[in-house]
């Protein structure tokens, strides 16, 4: 659940908004009916409003809704749109969508039912013809070097702290991923594109992916960073890579279990997996790192999940 701060933080973000506001302006047409999934505070239904929508559904299941509606009357907008406060997945509408928004991610796309919500919306809420915003989310990855983003999950553990040995609570913190900014002179590899998410046709809510990279930079080696770039609609993108101005969705940092000193040469393995497992995602990632010097020899090889934290241990 969102503050009344969360969501002016959504709106304040002019990257994000703008994108948004391309997109929507840019795919109504007089008469549309537009369907805003996750209204929050409105933003997008008002937005809508404005641009000549006949009609807008909004829906949320969160109380902020009663913010929504009296913003909606104080604009003068009460009568256009239909707030309901429920999921987007437990409503029937009375009309199909020309238009559907919606912004139900988090620091990465695979988020609670997001994917769900919106395979779902797709099918019974769209009209045929009807656009999706976002169109397009896709997914890269690089090896980094963050020993400072680092010590949050390996400090004070690896120091044994009055002589006793915590390395549980360290794999505990290894096991987590979070939000992490770093930036491009921490890559110690280039970013690789490992998926794409595409809202027009996705019906799988999990992700599963192999990369390989080839090092470029001597340095030690703390995990991976990850972010997406969306497309709300053709040609109109924004991007939360490190480097670019920062959005609030940023990047995801997942920790290895121990860092690694890299050499240009070595080559470095992960698999990554995400599978939703009621209203939450398991995440895992497994890490193999080869030397290629005179013999191949294996540096590091690291099995990680989320599934592994103690609270997936306990009877
Ligand atoms: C990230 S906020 C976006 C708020 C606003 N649309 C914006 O972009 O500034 C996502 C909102 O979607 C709501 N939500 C999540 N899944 C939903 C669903 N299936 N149907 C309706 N609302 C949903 C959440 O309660 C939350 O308020």
């Amino acid at each position: 659940m969102y503050s009344i701060a969360g969501y002016g933080n959504m709106i304040a973000d002019t990257g994000r908004m703008n994108a948004y506001i391309q997109a929507l302006q840019q795919a109504i047409k007089p008469n549309s009916v537009v369907l805003d999934i996750g209204t929050g505070t409105g933003i997008f239904a008002l937005l809508a409003c404005q641009f000549g929508a006949r009609k807008v559904y909004a829906i949320e299941p969160s109380k902020v809704i009663h913010i929504a509606q009296e913003i909606a009357k104080n604009n003068g907008y009460a009568s256009r749109i239909h707030f309901i406060q429920d999921l987007s997945t437990q409503v029937t509408l009375p009309e199909t969508a020309d238009v559907i928004i919606s912004d139900l991610r988090d620091i990465l796309p695979w988020f609670k039912q997001h994917i769900r919500a919106i395979a779902d919306a797709r099918q019974r809420h769209l009209s045929p013809g009807g656009v999706l915003i976002p169109q397009r989310d896709t997914l890269w990855a690089a090896v980094v070097s963050a020993q400072e983003l680092y010590s949050r999950y390996s400090s004070p553990w690896d120091s044994n702290p009055y002589g006793f040995n915590m390395q549980v609570a360290k794999q505990q913190m290894t096991n987590t991923w979070g939000k992490g900014l770093v930036t491009p002179e921490q890559f110690l590899t280039e970013p690789q594109s490992w998926a794409s998410l595409d809202y027009t046709t996705i019906e799988n809510p999990n992700v599963k992916a192999e990369l390989t990279w080839n090092v470029g930079q001597t340095g030690t080696a703390h995990g991976l960073s990850i972010w997406f770039d969306a497309t709300t609609a053709p040609g109109i993108e924004f991007s939360n890579a490190p480097g670019k101005p920062l959005l609030i969705y940023g990047q995801a940092f997942f920790p290895w279990s121990d860092p690694v000193s890299l050499v240009p040469g070595d080559i470095v393995s992960v698999t990554i997996y995400a599978n939703l497992v009621g209203d939450d995602y398991i995440w895992s990632w497994k890490t193999h790192v080869i030397s290629q010097g005179e013999r191949e020899q294996v540096k590091a090889k690291f099995q990680q999940s989320t599934f592994f934290r103690i609270e997936n241990r306990l009877p």
